[in-house]
Protein backbone atom coordinates (compact mmCIF):
# COMPACT_ATOMS: atom_id res chain seq x y z
CA UNK A 1 0.00 0.00 0.00
CA UNK A 2 1.10 3.36 -0.87
CA UNK A 3 0.41 6.39 1.76
CA UNK A 4 0.65 9.89 0.75
CA UNK A 5 0.05 12.58 3.47
CA UNK A 6 -0.21 15.86 2.68
CA UNK A 7 -0.48 18.68 5.36
CA UNK A 8 0.46 22.45 5.55
CA UNK A 9 0.89 24.13 8.43
CA UNK A 10 2.33 27.48 10.35
CA UNK A 11 4.13 26.63 13.37
CA UNK A 12 5.33 23.76 12.59
CA UNK A 13 2.66 21.57 15.08
CA UNK A 14 0.28 20.18 12.27
CA UNK A 15 3.81 19.07 10.24
CA UNK A 16 5.00 17.14 13.59
CA UNK A 17 1.48 15.63 13.33
CA UNK A 18 2.08 14.77 10.13
CA UNK A 19 5.22 13.08 10.30
CA UNK A 20 4.25 11.03 13.51
CA UNK A 21 1.44 9.78 11.37
CA UNK A 22 4.02 8.91 8.04
CA UNK A 23 6.44 7.17 11.23
CA UNK A 24 4.00 4.77 11.89
CA UNK A 25 2.89 3.84 8.76
CA UNK A 26 5.54 0.83 7.97
CA UNK A 27 4.23 0.60 3.98
CA UNK A 28 5.64 2.64 1.69
CA UNK A 29 4.65 6.67 2.39
CA UNK A 30 5.18 9.85 1.75
CA UNK A 31 4.99 13.44 3.52
CA UNK A 32 4.63 16.06 1.54
CA UNK A 33 3.86 20.01 2.34
CA UNK A 34 0.95 20.87 0.25
CA UNK A 35 3.12 23.40 -1.00
CA UNK A 36 5.59 21.07 -2.28
CA UNK A 37 3.09 18.22 -4.20
CA UNK A 38 3.18 17.68 -7.45
CA UNK A 39 -0.11 16.38 -9.06
CA UNK A 40 2.05 13.42 -10.41
CA UNK A 41 2.60 12.35 -7.49
CA UNK A 42 -0.86 11.31 -6.97
CA UNK A 43 -1.47 8.86 -9.95
CA UNK A 44 0.10 5.51 -8.20
CA UNK A 45 -1.55 6.35 -4.52
CA UNK A 46 -3.83 4.37 -2.73
CA UNK A 47 -4.45 6.07 0.30
CA UNK A 48 -4.45 10.12 0.59
CA UNK A 49 -4.94 11.44 3.96
CA UNK A 50 -4.47 15.34 4.41
CA UNK A 51 -3.91 17.19 7.12
CA UNK A 52 -4.17 21.44 8.11
CA UNK A 53 -4.31 23.66 11.13
CA UNK A 54 -7.78 24.80 11.88
CA UNK A 55 -7.98 28.59 10.60
CA UNK A 56 -11.51 30.09 11.41
CA UNK A 57 -12.76 26.66 11.38
CA UNK A 58 -11.43 25.74 8.00
CA UNK A 59 -8.35 24.38 6.15
CA UNK A 60 -6.14 26.79 5.25
CA UNK A 61 -5.47 28.14 1.85
CA UNK A 62 -2.78 25.96 0.56
CA UNK A 63 -5.37 23.09 1.74
CA UNK A 64 -8.40 24.39 0.10
CA UNK A 65 -6.20 25.07 -3.38
CA UNK A 66 -5.19 21.46 -3.16
CA UNK A 67 -8.63 20.23 -2.22
CA UNK A 68 -9.94 21.92 -5.60
CA UNK A 69 -7.15 20.38 -7.41
CA UNK A 70 -7.20 16.33 -6.64
CA UNK A 71 -9.76 14.37 -8.90
CA UNK A 72 -11.05 10.89 -7.80
CA UNK A 73 -9.74 9.89 -11.52
CA UNK A 74 -6.13 11.20 -10.70
CA UNK A 75 -5.89 8.03 -7.47
CA UNK A 76 -5.74 4.07 -7.95
CA UNK A 77 -7.33 3.61 -5.00
CA UNK A 78 -9.56 6.92 -3.98
CA UNK A 79 -9.29 5.92 -0.07
CA UNK A 80 -9.16 9.32 2.05
CA UNK A 81 -8.85 10.66 5.64
CA UNK A 82 -8.19 13.96 7.36
CA UNK A 83 -6.64 15.13 10.09
CA UNK A 84 -6.03 18.85 11.59
CA UNK A 85 -4.87 20.67 14.98
CA UNK A 86 -7.03 22.98 17.02
CA UNK A 87 -7.96 24.21 20.30
CA UNK A 88 -9.67 22.49 22.51
CA UNK A 89 -11.77 25.15 23.65
CA UNK A 90 -15.49 24.72 23.12
CA UNK A 91 -16.19 27.98 22.54
CA UNK A 92 -13.87 27.67 19.64
CA UNK A 93 -15.59 24.70 18.18
CA UNK A 94 -18.72 26.52 17.02
CA UNK A 95 -17.35 27.10 13.86
CA UNK A 96 -16.29 23.52 13.22
CA UNK A 97 -12.45 22.54 12.49
CA UNK A 98 -10.69 21.79 8.96
CA UNK A 99 -10.16 17.54 9.20
CA UNK A 100 -13.90 17.28 9.28
CA UNK A 101 -14.93 20.22 6.12
CA UNK A 102 -11.59 18.50 4.12
CA UNK A 103 -13.14 15.31 4.46
CA UNK A 104 -16.64 16.37 3.67
CA UNK A 105 -15.38 18.09 0.66
CA UNK A 106 -13.80 15.04 -0.73
CA UNK A 107 -16.43 13.06 -0.29
CA UNK A 108 -18.75 14.97 -2.17
CA UNK A 109 -16.34 14.73 -4.96
CA UNK A 110 -16.51 11.06 -4.65
CA UNK A 111 -13.22 10.42 -2.39
CA UNK A 112 -13.93 7.13 -0.13
CA UNK A 113 -13.24 7.94 3.77
CA UNK A 114 -12.14 4.93 5.54
CA UNK A 115 -11.06 6.39 9.23
CA UNK A 116 -13.12 9.32 10.78
CA UNK A 117 -11.11 12.44 10.47
CA UNK A 118 -9.40 13.34 13.43
CA UNK A 119 -8.45 16.42 14.95
CA UNK A 120 -5.26 17.00 17.70
CA UNK A 121 -4.69 19.40 20.47
CA UNK A 122 -2.59 22.30 20.59
CA UNK A 123 -2.09 24.50 23.48
CA UNK A 124 -2.24 27.98 21.98
CA UNK A 125 -2.32 29.64 18.25
CA UNK A 126 1.77 28.38 18.12
CA UNK A 127 1.40 25.13 19.85
CA UNK A 128 3.36 23.50 21.44
CA UNK A 129 0.77 20.23 21.03
CA UNK A 130 -0.76 18.77 23.77
CA UNK A 131 0.56 16.27 25.95
CA UNK A 132 0.38 12.45 23.93
CA UNK A 133 -0.89 13.90 20.68
CA UNK A 134 1.77 12.88 19.03
CA UNK A 135 1.63 9.06 20.09
CA UNK A 136 -2.59 9.38 19.64
CA UNK A 137 -1.06 10.37 16.05
CA UNK A 138 0.49 7.49 15.43
CA UNK A 139 -2.27 5.06 17.36
CA UNK A 140 -4.82 6.85 14.53
CA UNK A 141 -1.98 5.93 12.06
CA UNK A 142 -2.19 2.27 12.91
CA UNK A 143 -6.24 2.54 12.85
CA UNK A 144 -5.95 3.71 9.46
CA UNK A 145 -3.53 0.87 8.20
CA UNK A 146 -5.57 -1.79 9.77
CA UNK A 147 -8.80 -0.80 7.82
CA UNK A 148 -6.91 -0.94 4.64
CA UNK A 149 -5.67 -4.31 5.01
C1 LIG B 1 -5.59 32.85 11.79
C2 LIG B 1 -5.83 31.70 12.73
C3 LIG B 1 -7.13 31.23 12.93
C4 LIG B 1 -7.38 30.15 13.80
N1 LIG B 1 -8.65 29.69 13.95
C5 LIG B 1 -8.86 28.61 14.74
C6 LIG B 1 -10.17 28.04 14.85
O1 LIG B 1 -11.14 28.50 14.25
N2 LIG B 1 -10.33 26.94 15.64
C7 LIG B 1 -9.29 26.36 16.31
O2 LIG B 1 -9.51 25.37 17.01
N3 LIG B 1 -8.04 26.88 16.23
C8 LIG B 1 -7.79 27.98 15.46
N4 LIG B 1 -6.53 28.49 15.36
C9 LIG B 1 -5.42 27.84 16.07
C10 LIG B 1 -4.79 26.82 15.16
O3 LIG B 1 -5.52 25.62 15.26
C11 LIG B 1 -3.32 26.60 15.53
O4 LIG B 1 -2.62 27.79 15.21
C12 LIG B 1 -2.75 25.43 14.76
O5 LIG B 1 -3.23 24.22 15.27
C13 LIG B 1 -1.25 25.39 14.81
O6 LIG B 1 -0.84 24.50 13.81
P1 LIG B 1 0.49 24.79 12.99
O7 LIG B 1 1.59 24.89 13.99
O8 LIG B 1 0.66 23.59 12.12
O9 LIG B 1 0.32 26.04 12.20
C14 LIG B 1 -6.28 29.56 14.50
C15 LIG B 1 -4.98 30.05 14.29
C16 LIG B 1 -4.74 31.09 13.42
C17 LIG B 1 -3.33 31.56 13.21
Amino acid sequence: MKTLIVYDSVYGNTEKIAKAIGDAITDEVKVLRASEVNSSEFKTVDLLIVGSPTHGGKPTRAIQDLLNKVHVSDFKGANMTAFDTRFSMKLVGIFGYAAEKIAGSLKRNGWTIVVSPEGFFVKGKKGPLEKGELERAAAWAKEIVEREK
